[in-house]
């Protein structure tokens, strides 16, 4: 078993570099499926989650070459089943995206359940509504989804909810399909403008990616022979900027595009942080206990639900009483309880918690419930006094490349321990 030990407290301090966006290669390593020849893509993040992704579209019949750990280049020419490793599917949330793709390439597929964090209920019926609307069969039992289409036909979808993963999985459905698909209600994360980007890369027709109306004119084929690098990881930069915070440090943020870290830069602002904004790159510091604050999660451009549990570290360390409203999941406060073992005051009920500020963190052994939450830990630990144990890192590795790694290079004292 392995787990990571911090001592603590240290103010982060130098210059972090992030990786490309976990969110976005997921669904883009997916989209591959619609090539019908050979594509680059470069910037992935070096993260178990992108391995498993290769993992099956090579047992789908891909052929992948890593040109290093960034960069893959692609064959999907030759697709061989539309079974995907039932074992690999439910291994992780965006396997999902298999159903898309695979329908719009082979008109069929049969994938596990998606797995991924346990933030409550994750219902696909959004996805599922998409599919069927374009003309796709879907049925789910034991623990398997199997859709087959004729041909896909282009319609208007009107999503009942705002989903990242229905709006990107609708996307990979109606690329290929005849006539038009209007995405209204799409998720508008930076990481479905990226997608979008791709396949409009390889020769897709799809207007709108980034606003609530999302247009795809239904395209013949995508030709591939192209290079795509995948969007800095949104998430990623805003976990460092917040952990600047939560340390009292000064970190200067690179390779992010600050346009996208808007809500994080508001909030902290808010709370008497610094924040200097260079476009590609953003420096955040602060030299004082931070104020309270009141946070409610939303869709882009809202507050990121992927940044509440590190957030939620600087306020159970802020002056004052702050409160966090989580509108997306309804199970994502099992960090709280972590924290609270390292001396925080918070008290969570159903969505809402409530966060009593104190002066400082201890360390303590503490579990990681799900990817975000591990990064909070991290956090925590770096800014908490003393030594903290943070067990269950299979989460934090799906998504945080060489975490440990990046903490050490800005001052943090960690090291990986196998036990
Ligand atoms: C994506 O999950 C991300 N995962 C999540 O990041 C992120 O928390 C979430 O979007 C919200 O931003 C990936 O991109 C792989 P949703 P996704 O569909 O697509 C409800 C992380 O830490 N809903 O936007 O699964 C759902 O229950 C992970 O990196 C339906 O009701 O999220 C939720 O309340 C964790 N029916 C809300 O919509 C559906 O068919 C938003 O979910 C789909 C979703």
């Amino acid at each position: 078993m392995e787990k990571l030990v911090v001592k603590g407290p240290t103010p982060l301090k130098g210059e972090v570099t992030i990786s490309g966006a976990k969110n976005a290669a997921v669904a883009i390593l997916p989209a591959t499926l619609l090539i019908d020849g050979v594509c680059t893509i470069e910037n992935l993040p070096n993260i178990s989650d992108i391995k498993i992704s290769c993992t099956i579209l090579e047992k789908l019949g891909a052929k992948i070459t890593w040109n290093d750990e960034h960069s893959i280049t692609i064959d999907t020419s030759n697709i061989t089943t539309t079974k995907a490793p039932l074992d690999l599917t439910s291994k992780f949330r965006a396997s999902y995206y298999m159903i898309g793709a695979m329908l719009s390439r082979k008109g069929e597929i049969e994938v596990g359940m998606p797995g991924g964090c346990k933030l409550g209920a994750r219902p696909i019926d959004q996805h599922i509504k998409g599919f069927e609307l374009l003309g796709a069969n879907v049925t789910v039992e034991k623990g398997k989804i199997y859709a087959k289409a004729k041909k896909l036909k282009g319609c208007p979808i009107y999503m009942d909810i705002v989903s990242v993963g229905a709006t990107i999985n609708v996307m990979l459905s109606a690329v290929l399909a005849k006539g038009t698909t209007i995405i209204d209600n799409a998720a508008k994360e930076p990481h479905i403008v990226d997608v979008a980007n791709f396949l409009n890369t390889m020769g897709a027709d799809i207007r709108g990616a980034g606003t609530d109306v999302i247009k795809i004119n239904g395209v013949e084929r995508l030709k591939g022979n192209a290079t795509y690098s995948v969007v800095p990881d949104q998430i990623e930069a805003g976990t460092f900027m917040l952990a600047a915070v939560a340390t009292k440090g000064d970190l200067l943020i690179k390779n992010c595009i600050t346009k996208h870290l808007e809500s994080i830069t508001a909030k902290i602002l808010e709370i008497g942080g610094n924040v200097e904004d260079n476009g590609d790159s953003i420096r955040v510091w602060c030299n004082k206990r931070p104020n309270k604050a009141t946070i409610k999660t939303l869709p882009y451009p809202g507050f990121p639900t992927d940044l509440q549990p590190q957030m939620g570290v600087v306020l159970s360390l802020a002056n004052g009483t702050s409160t966090i409203n989580e509108s997306i999941w309804d199970s994502r406060f099992q960090y709280t309880e972590e924290l609270n073992k390292m001396g925080a005051k918070i008290t969570a009920q159903g969505k809402t918690a409530f966060f009593e500020g104190v002066k400082k963190l201890s360390g303590a052994p503490v579990y990681s419930s799900d990817l975000r939450a591990g990064a909070a830990l991290v956090i925590a630990g770096t800014a908490a006094e003393g030594e903290t144990e943070i067990y269950n890192l299979e989460h934090i590795d799906r998504g945080y490349e060489n975490i440990e790694e990046k903490f050490r290079s800005i001052g943090a004292n960690i090291q990986r321990i196998t036990e």
